[in-house]
């Protein structure tokens, strides 16, 4: 067994109403001052007052920087930074997505360090850890709240670009499902294919582990079960505490095994085209793994069986197939289209997106199939 390491946030609270832990969580990381980063569209869902009662008891001063949007640029984590110097702020509340976090997790490391974000971009550049980050998710998918990523859109070279740093992970997670109530079907099936994605990639990483393997195969099988409810019913409880332990247990898996190639291939739909990362990965997610079957076959007879298939008494190869067609199936039930086309994507724009995949080299390390460029636009083509 080769060597690995296996990090996330110090403390994960989880549970309906843990979010009434929050003021304890900033009494014992010992802040002044607390900066609340969120998007505008949950300032109007009232969300956000909840987190400032939960955040009353403390008797602090609370700032709020609300200008974090989809898939965030790298300036709004400069104009995020001013916010915190400007304030006097020691503690940061990411409230959201993992937009909102990942802006958070990234101004963080900007307060103790020097330079701008564009210094950090890349693995392990981040010299001190950052201010403290507590992460509050109000979305059950993108596991931002235990991983040490921060994804940030550059619109000059439209790419997205990653800054990787153990320093970037929140020392507080508090995974409250009733968080997640309010959000509409169709975030609930896009931020439920990505945690999904997450899974899956991990679980089939050159790099998983015991650990991840475990966590990976758990949030399959939650994710298979309880997404279709989630999605028909969001006040249905059961379905969103589930969703929320598989979005944490994915995350907790992804953060250690890495992601792979159908992530690399998301990157260029999101940056040129606006396509919501997990309606992305959830559109790549069957061709791209297609493509991987015969980098990990025996893998995917497991994670058929993680999906409820009757695959006991199927080959490999067969039982490979059945999961791929789970998860077209799951795809469709929750209304994600299974083609790019249906998403604005043209086809004069595939040569470009692969030349942009292939460049995300960080990702592709992890995948079981080495792919060149021709291979990427071969699964761009098949997705189209
Ligand atoms: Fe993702």
């Amino acid at each position: 067994m080769k060597i690995s390491y296996f990090w996330t946030a110090n403390t994960i609270i989880t549970g309906r109403g843990s979010l009434n832990r929050l003021a304890d969580e900033v009494k014992n990381l010992g802040a002044s001052k607390i900066l609340i980063v969120t998007d505008p569209v949950l300032l109007k869902t009232g969300l956000i007052d909840r987190v400032k009662e939960a955040l009353a008891p403390t008797g602090l001063e609370i700032g709020l920087f609300s200008e974090v949007e989809p898939e965030p640029r790298l300036q709004v984590v400069t104009r995020c930074q001013q916010a915190i110097k400007e304030g006097g702020y020691d503690l940061l509340v990411a409230v959201g997505g993992g937009s909102s976090m990942d802006v958070a997790k990234a101004s963080s490391i900007l307060m103790t360090n020097p330079g701008t974000i564009n210094d950090y971009i890349g693995v392990n550049l981040v010299p001190k850890p950052g201010l403290p980050v507590i992460a509050v998710p109000t979305t059950a998918g993108t596991g931002s709240e235990v991983t040490p990523i921060a994804i940030l859109s550059d619109v000059e070279e439209q790419l997205k670009k990653g800054v990787v740093s153990p320093y970037l992970l929140p020392r507080v997670a508090i995974v409250d499902p009733e968080l997640t109530v309010t959000m509409p079907p169709h975030i609930t099936a896009a931020t439920g294919m990505d945690a999904l994605t997450h899974a899956v990639e991990a679980y089939i990483s050159v790099n998983a582990t015991t650990i991840t393997d475990a966590l990976a195969l758990e949030a399959i099988r939650l994710i298979s079960r309880h997404l279709r409810t989630a999605v028909a019913n969001g006040e249905n409880m059961e379905a969103r505490e589930n969703m929320a332990m598989a979005s944490l247990l994915a995350g907790i898996a992804f953060a250690n095994a890495g992601v792979g190639a159908v992530h690399a291939l998301a990157y260029p739909l999101g940056a040129q085209f606006h396509v919501p990362h997990g309606v992305a990965n959830a559109v790549l997610l069957p061709y791209v793994m297609e493509s991987n079957l015969l980098g990990a076959l025996p893998r995917f007879k497991i994670m058929a069986l993680a999906m409820g298939e009757r695959v006991e008494e199927l080959s490999d190869r067969e039982a490979a197939g059945k999961f791929i067609e789970a998860i077209k199936q799951l795809s469709t039930d929750v209304r994600i289209p299974l083609h790019l086309r249906d998403l604005g994507v043209t086809a004069g724009a595939i040569p470009g997106m692969a030349e942009g995949a292939i460049k995300v080299t960080r990702l592709l390390a992890n995948n079981p199939r080495k792919l060149t460029v021709d291979d990427i636009r071969e699964i761009y083509e098949r997705a189209f």
